[in-house]
């Protein structure tokens, strides 16, 4: 959709946004991965150039045709997430970090093809980096948006987050309701704010969401 700006309210800014999975290899023909398709963190970059921002967009693997006049870093794994976000952190205004990163990668990535025996297989997992809680170390006074993706207890864990990264705001998203979250092409969320504002939105497209999240962005300092 094509939908025009008159309203140039992100003039001057530069928005980092952070957008689809990310792959860890377990050997040269496989990964562990998750279900985000990256439409969120798309709308919300097209959004923001569409607002006059200059948006700079760090996604992972996704099937999506990338919009146009935004800087576009193509990363696979948590560690080339971590390193792309932080080259470019100086230069932003404003975060906002749409992608699920694995939370875990394999421990060793195997240089050649693992080979199936007649055993059973254990694959030994270590933690990546949560590239938003070090961002939250050095925020200083830039924007620091976060997205929480739950299936229980959406606003507890979701305000835990905001605590835990040093957040100014997190959208959360209830993974369990139908036609909503990762693949969908629309989004039921609550926005919850530092000082512990809640908006519960209803349902609505990817893209209005989007506008949503920066018309609140705007309300922060
Ligand atoms: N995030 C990140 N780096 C990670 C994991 C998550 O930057 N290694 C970011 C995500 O981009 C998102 C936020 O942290 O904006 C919350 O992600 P989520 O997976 O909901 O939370 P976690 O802190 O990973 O906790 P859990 O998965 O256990 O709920
Ligand atoms: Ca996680």
């Amino acid at each position: 959709s094509l939908i025009l700006y008159s309203n140039k309210d992100y003039n001057g800014k530069t928005v980092l946004v952070t957008a689809g999975p990310t792959q860890e290899e377990i050997d040269p023909v496989r990964y562990i991965s998750n279900h985000s398709s990256g439409k969120m963190g798309y709308a919300i970059a097209e959004a923001a150039r569409n607002r006059g921002a200059e948006v700079i967009l760090v996604t992972g693997p996704v099937a999506l045709i990338p919009p146009r006049y935004v800087q576009i870093i193509n990363v696979t794994s948590n560690a080339d997430m971590y390193n792309a976000v932080m080259d470019v952190y100086d230069r932003c205004d404003i975060i906002i970090k749409a992608a699920a990163v694995a939370d875990y990668k394999p421990a060793e990535a195997f240089k050649h093809k693992i080979k199936k025996t007649d055993e059973d297989l254990n694959l030994s997992l270590k933690k990546n980096i949560d590239i938003l809680k070090e961002l939250g170390k050095i925020k200083g006074s830039k924007i620091l948006v976060g997205f929480a993706a739950e299936t229980d207890d959406l606003i507890n864990n979701a305000k835990t987050k905001i605590e835990k990264k040093n957040l100014d705001m997190i959208v959360a998203n209830d993974v369990t309701v139908e036609g909503s979250g990762f693949k969908a092409d629309e989004n039921l969320a609550s926005i919850i704010k530092r000082d512990g504002e809640i908006l519960s939105l209803n349902k609505m497209s990817k893209s209005e969401l989007a506008h949503k999240i920066l018309d609140i962005v705007k309300t922060i300092n």
